[in-house]
């Protein structure tokens, strides 16, 4: 079932937390709510589950109007962050409870339980009640709980938050995998733009109160909206430098220690003071006496695993990273030259952060 959000605000008294939200999220697909803390995630989730009133504005769920619905009468199932389980039942009746006072056939319902058990992986717990449980534990029976329905809109605000790295990543695609078994529409928040990019199929990038961007992963990290949203996704996180642009017919970026010609910008810059971002993916280190874009000294290396991350100082105390692969010879205090990828380069107004890409 698609969810409409048509002119959506929120005030807590004077203070406008939610403003003006239109999204429309497709039948079936995994949609998350990303941004900071503080930036309204939990309340927009809170408001289409039917917990929070709307100040103003329209929740649909299809083509009907939700919002004076009460959240039992929504066929919703939601995952908080902050999650009770009930402390004298085991877990297998914690993880059957939303069928049981549904009335299902027992049969229905035990099949329905295992099935959630196997895939969260705590079929061996089954029998044991939740203060036998680790923290971790007792999150995926919260998870499997609202799982074993069958809704037609699954909510869950950082239900992975409480797990330890390694079983986030799992857990990561067990919920990605299940999202297409439930055929539900999920609504997930995060503040994590790593389990963003990896689970959804569209993600509403958010900050302030305000959608600044709503895309596929893949649109918010190669076509990012505005400079919040270029900051915010990708990791390492993408270079920005000021400086200004010149030339109408070969447009140029100049600024201290770095002047490049950007063949991608369309758009007409309303000033001339721009931002220039750029990945450390698309830059790449050559010797100081290859041509260069920019020229500068090695401040900082940082291994990862399989790539290395490069700061290079240059100009006045400016600095860019560049990642390169781990077999990368570099070491502090080389003088290298740096060469960027133009086509890759993207070109932001200072002044209001719009992408100056079409
Ligand atoms: N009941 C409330 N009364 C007053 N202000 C509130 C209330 N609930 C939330 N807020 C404020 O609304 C804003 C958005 O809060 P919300 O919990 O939706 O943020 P969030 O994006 O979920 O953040 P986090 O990532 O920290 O969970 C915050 O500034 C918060 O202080
Ligand atoms: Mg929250």
């Amino acid at each position: 079932m698609d969810v409409k959000l048509e002119g959506i605000n929120k005030s807590f008294g004077q203070v406008q937390v939610l403003k003006d939200i239109n999204l429309v999220f497709p039948s079936r697909k995994f949609i998350t709510l990303l941004g900071p803390s503080g930036c309204g995630k939990t309340t927009l989730l809170r408001m289409i589950a039917g917990l929070e009133p709307v100040t103003s504005g329209g929740i649909r769920f299809g083509e009907r109007v939700v919002n004076e619905l009460a959240p039992r009468d929504r066929n919703i199932a939601m995952v908080f962050q902050s999650y009770a389980l009930y402390p004298q039942m085991t877990v297998r009746r914690n993880l059957g409870y939303g069928l049981r006072v549904r009335k299902t056939p027992k049969a229905e319902m035990d099949a329905a339980v295992e099935r959630v058990a196997a895939i969260l992986e705590i079929s061996h717990l089954l029998d044991r009640k939740p203060a036998q449980l680790s923290g971790g534990q007792r999150q995926r029976v919260a998870l499997g709980r609202a799982m074993v329905r069958q809704p037609d809109i699954f909510l869950m605000d950082e239900p992975l938050s409480n797990l330890d790295a390694k079983l986030r990543v799992t857990m990561r695609a067990e919920l990605r995998r299940f999202h297409l078994d439930l055929g539900a529409t999920t609504i997930y928040v995060t503040h994590d733009q790593l389990e963003a990019m990896t689970m959804s199929d569209m993600i509403a990038v958010m900050h302030g109160g305000i959608v600044q961007q709503f895309g596929t992963p893949a649109e918010v990290y190669g076509q990012p909206a505005n400079l919040f949203v270029a900051g915010f996704i990708g990791s390492p996180p993408m270079n920005l430098l000021a400086g200004e642009l010149r030339g109408d017919d070969k447009p140029t970026f100049a600024s201290p220690g770095l002047t490049v010609q950007l063949p991608n910008l369309v758009a007409h810059p309303p000033s001339r003071d721009v931002m220039l971002g750029i990945r450390p993916q698309d830059l790449d280190l050559v010797g100081d006496h290859e041509p260069a874009d920019l020229r500068g000294r090695v401040w900082v290396v940082e291994l990862l695993g399989s790539e290395k991350l490069v700061e290079v100082e240059y100009a006045e105390r400016k600095r860019v990273t560049v990642q390169v692969r781990a077999e990368t010879s570099v070491n502090v205090d080389d003088t290298v030259g740096v060469r960027l990828n133009a086509r890759r380069a993207h070109v932001f107004d200072i002044k209001s952060g719009a992408t100056l890409r079409s």
